[in-house]
């Protein structure tokens, strides 16, 4: 089986460890990298969470790069009060004794994209600040990137961070639109999906019954944002955003997608960070991206957690 290679660009982040585990969980991809942008937490505490769960996953021959720290020109959001203080939720990992690559990510990203150009995809499930930074700084990767599956975005869907935006977005929306118009083919997955693929309580007393280090990780990092899903947005479970976007990558039967234009509201204002698609074409300009629209939900579920079990074992 020919594996899908890529290079993850996150901000961990709860679904954010959770997407590192499904990766390893899943004999079909290769993660040749991870790169570190800020978002959920400030981007040190989101590296040192990387490198903490590859630690506990026992994979720590994985580069991991520290990235941009803050956006491209907006003050820096993170999310302490969706994932917690360190990111991690109720979780608690040990410091982590591997150290970061010395590269910075922009430059870990153009050396492995341009040493076998068109192979390697990027999920990028944070910020798209990293991807645009690399992008302006070595636009030779433009067409050397196989594509990038984000997690971002509400087309149909109201956003998680003001009523029109959805957070990854949110953030950078200056990212958004380089990455966006950059020429690399890509597909957003986002809330309309997202949301619809949710952990249940039920689901984590599977997990939990295996009773290790990692069912335990996967416990207590999740419980965390499910509680403040459902208080804060009525949504009853954990949302799978950042792990269905890999999913796209190498599971895309579970999505229906459509080739659009699509783009952002950059500009400051009630709909900054807003995405949209033009359905009907108005400007007649050649679609730039996939997005992905509707979901078999349950059935995504159900092939997560039955790896976040074999891996718990
Ligand atoms: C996205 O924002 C973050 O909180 C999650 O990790 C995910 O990438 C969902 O809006
Ligand atoms: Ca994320």
């Amino acid at each position: 089986m020919k594996k899908e290679r890529f290079i993850l660009d996150t901000d961990p982040g709860i679904d954010d460890a959770l997407t590192i585990l499904y990766a390893l969980a899943s004999p079909e991809v290769k993660m040749e990298a991870i790169t570190i942008v800020n978002g959920n937490c400030p981007m040190e505490q989101g590296t040192i969470n990387a490198l903490s769960v590859l630690e506990l996953m026992k994979t720590t021959h994985i580069p991991v790069a520290k990235g941009m720290a803050r956006p491209l020109l907006l003050p820096v959001i993170n999310a302490e009060v969706t994932h917690g203080k360190t990111g991690l939720g109720y979780a608690e990992l040990p410091a982590p004794m591997i150290k970061p690559d010395p590269r910075h990510a922009v430059e870990l990203i153009r050396d492995l994209v341009l040493q076998d150009p068109g192979e390697l995809n990027i999920v990028a499930i944070g910020p798209l600040t990293n991807i645009a930074m690399t992008v302006r700084l070595y636009p030779e990767i433009v067409g050397a990137v196989k594509h990038i599956y984000i997690m971002g975005g509400a087309i149909n869907h109201c956003g998680n961070m003001t009523p029109q935006a959805e957070f990854n977005i949110y953030c950078d929306p200056h990212a958004a639109h380089v990455v966006f118009h950059s020429g690399i083919p890509f597909t957003l997955v986002p809330l309309d999906v997202t949301y619809q693929v949710l952990l249940t309580g039920s689901d984590l007393l599977k997990i939990e019954e295996c009773n290790t280090p990692i069912s335990d990780f996967i416990v207590k990092s999740s419980r965390y944002v499910m509680e403040y899903l459902s208080e804060s947005q009525e949504v009853m479970g954990c949302a799978l955003n950042d792990p269905l976007a890999l999913a796209a990558m190498f599971q895309p039967d579970l999505l229906t997608m459509q080739h659009l234009v699509i783009d952002v509201d950059p500009n400051e204002g009630v709909s900054m960070g807003k995405t949209f698609a033009d359905f009907y074409n108005y400007d007649k300009k050649k679609e730039n991206g996939f997005a992905a629209l509707d979901v078999q939900a349950r059935l995504f579920v159900e092939r997560f957690l039955e790896r976040m079990t074999y891996i718990s074992q």
